[in-house]
């Protein structure tokens, strides 16, 4: 689960001073003194008690930064932009935790807060319990390394505890390890993080799991790759297909080879066209394609 790190002091901080500082040092997980710093300047910020408040009331009243609003929806708060190009970039956001006592929970659902809904992350973060008793979660660990990463596929995930981010608990999310289950708070809470950003973070999926099954469900990090070969195979053009089969074959990224197999089997007139399309996917030469393959044969 989570690293929890220990690191009481009774110092605080402003929003821009915790900025300031993180952005001097960055955040990099991979090392210690690095997550330390990082960890501390959070420290700092989550003992200023007024910080948030006074923030929301500003863009309220439409004295605060427009230009910092969430692309997140309305369940992550961004506090600061990261400053790219710069080592080790990292921004920091406010996530928003409504219990089931919440009209927004109420109209919404449980799902729409990623309640219940297992995953891991393909970032390091760390976060801390900011005010509200914090969300629980029942957290896992798996081999990322390990995983092809299809729907369907065997996870391996080990069950480690469950627990609550209570205010005050402070903790490193190491990406592509933890995997956590949430539920919601018995009222509304706040977490802040620092989040990493990693240009190559892209590259590198996000999966949510099955735990009934055991298994990898699908990826939550969108491809928008993957829609428009789709879209361009559907539409009919002779060059989209020779694409997609060039794509099948040598796309660097498996969920394109993959999508490039979907996008064709969409077309296929029959299911022995499809069978031998699929077939062809198991013998791509790609573990993930293979196993995904196999599947949608079995399925027909
Ligand atoms: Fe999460």
């Amino acid at each position: 689960m989570p690293l929890v790190i220990d690191n009481p002091s009774a110092e605080s901080c402003s929003l821009p001073e915790c900025i300031e500082a993180l952005a001097e040092t960055g955040f990099d997980a991979q090392d210690p003194a690095s997550t330390a710093n990082a960890a501390l300047w959070l420290r700092r910020l989550a003992n200023n008690r007024s910080f948030l408040g006074d923030l929301l009331v500003d863009r309220l009243t439409g004295a605060g930064d427009d230009a910092l609003a969430s692309g997140y929806g309305p369940q992550a708060i961004i506090l600061s932009r990261p400053r790219t190009g710069r080592k080790n970039a990292a921004f920091l956001r406010a996530a928003i935790w409504p219990s089931p006592r919440d009209h927004v929970f109420q109209t919404s659902g449980a799902a729409s807060f990623v309640y219940g809904a297992p995953h891991d992350h393909n970032f390091d973060f760390l976060t801390v319990g900011y005010c509200g008793p914090g969300y629980a979660s029942d957290y896992y660990e798996y081999d990322y390394g390990a995983v092809a990463g299809y729907p369907h596929e065997e996870a391996g995930l080990s069950f480690i505890e469950r627990s609550t981010l209570a205010p005050g608990k402070l903790m490193l999310y190491r990406r592509h390890l933890d995997v956590h289950s949430q539920l919601p708070p018995e009222s509304l809470s706040v977490s802040i993080n620092v989040m990493r950003l990693d240009p190559a973070q892209g590259w590198f999926d996000q999966h949510g799991f099955d735990l009934e099954a055991g298994t990898v469900a699908r990826w939550l990090n969108p491809n928008a790759g993957e829609a428009f070969l789709r879209v361009a195979v559907a539409s009919g053009s002779a060059a989209a297909l020779d694409y997609a089969e060039w794509a099948g074959r040598h796309h660097p990224s498996e969920r394109l080879r993959l999508a490039s197999f979907d996008a064709r089997a969409d077309q296929c007139g029959d299911a022995a066209e499809a069978d031998a399309l699929w077939r062809a996917g198991e013998l791509s030469g790609s573990r993930m394609v293979a196993g995904a393959a196999a599947a949608r044969r079995a399925a027909l």
